[in-house]
């Protein structure tokens, strides 16, 4: 029996992660949306390209959850994204109730799912539905890091001339401008990227990385990214469904870690078949310890205001 990943959203993001996930042939993929005749319309025409992508998955659009039932996994993009001018925290009231909800229902027909949660602000999101569900923390993970590191990836090889495929790069923090890239652990095949740039020209990736969002938004104009949100949540999904064990950047939840208590925030962790299997610590230096602090600080006070919002 193929593996079943539902995708919740059928927007930008969830479409293209429905189409990712099925072109890779990982699973059969649900794809669920309030608006009538969109996620059914949607699988409809991904199931009429697979001739010629040549799968076999099977993909099926509903505005309802029995379909999904038992689940491996369930990958989260209902919601709104954001317009010009806004920041990912200014969705917080809206996106909390729908992701509420969503929880709800997933969390019946998949009661053992793990969770990719993508909709903004996510570490916030991440929060609301850890509560909702009462999941244990390794099976609700944010989808963030994973992007953030692309985006930082795809600068240094635009900036060095050189395959992004020989880049790594290492994001810690929330999905935020506060988020923390850390060049010191970003390397061009194996070499530092601090051994290869000035340290104006890192700064300079460093703050298009962490603006890298905004800067889609503003030429989008009427939305937010999602080919590269996309593909981060399968690239997560794949190491999952596989047992890969990737160690990637996602949102966890930490008690400890870091030095950081009850939030959602983005670290290394291993994931595996049970979701997050391990958070990878790694010793900072004492400014990194203050950037990813100041994020921290950042995701607490957003949480803090979910804390006041009735969703
Ligand atoms: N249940 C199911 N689907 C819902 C619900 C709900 N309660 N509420 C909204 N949706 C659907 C919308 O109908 C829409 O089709 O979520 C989809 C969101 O798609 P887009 O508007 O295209 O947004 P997208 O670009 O995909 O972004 C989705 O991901 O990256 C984040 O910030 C982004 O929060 C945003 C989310």
């Amino acid at each position: 029996m193929n593996s079943k990943v539902t995708v919740v959203g059928a927007g930008n993001v969830g479409a293209t992660a429905a189409q990712r996930l099925a072109e890779k042939e990982l699973c059969d993929v649900v794809l669920i949306d309030i608006i009538e005749g969109v996620p059914q319309g949607k699988a409809l025409d991904l199931t009429e390209a697979a001739a010629i992508e040549k799968h076999d998955a099977q993909l099926t659009g509903t505005n309802d959850y029995e379909a999904s039932a038992g689940s491996d996994i369930v990958i989260i993009t209902a919601g709104i994204p954001r317009k010009p001018g806004m920041s990912r925290d200014d969705l917080i009231s809206t996106n909390a109730g729908i992701m509420k909800k969503v929880t709800q229902a997933i969390c019946q027909k998949s009661p053992d799912a793990v969770l990719i949660i993508v909709s903004n602000p996510l570490d916030a999101m991440c929060q609301v539905a850890y509560e909702t569900s009462g999941f244990p923390k390794n099976r609700i993970i944010g989808m963030a890091g994973v992007l953030d590191s692309a985006r930082f990836r795809a600068f240094i090889a635009m900036e060095l001339d050189v395959s992004v495929e020989n880049t790594h790069a290492f994001v810690l923090g929330g999905h935020g401008d506060t988020m923390v890239p850390l060049p010191r652990f970003s390397t061009v095949a194996g070499i530092p990227i601090t051994e290869l740039m000035s340290k104006e020209r890192i700064d300079a990736l460093v703050d298009r990385t962490a603006n890298g969002g905004a800067e889609i938004v503003s030429l989008l104009k009427t939305g937010s990214a999602y080919y590269a949100p996309a593909s981060a949540a399968v690239e997560m999904a794949e190491s999952i469904l596989k047992d890969k064990k990737k160690i990637l950047p996602c949102a966890a939840y930490l008690e400890g870690e870091y030095g950081i208590n009850d939030l959602f925030i983005g670290v290394p962790v291993k994931l595996g078949a049970n979701g997050i299997e391990g958070v990878i610590e790694i010793s900072l230096t004492d400014d990194e310890k203050a950037a990813l602090k100041k994020s921290a600080d950042a995701v607490a006070e957003l949480k803090s205001v979910l804390a006041g919002i009735d969703y």
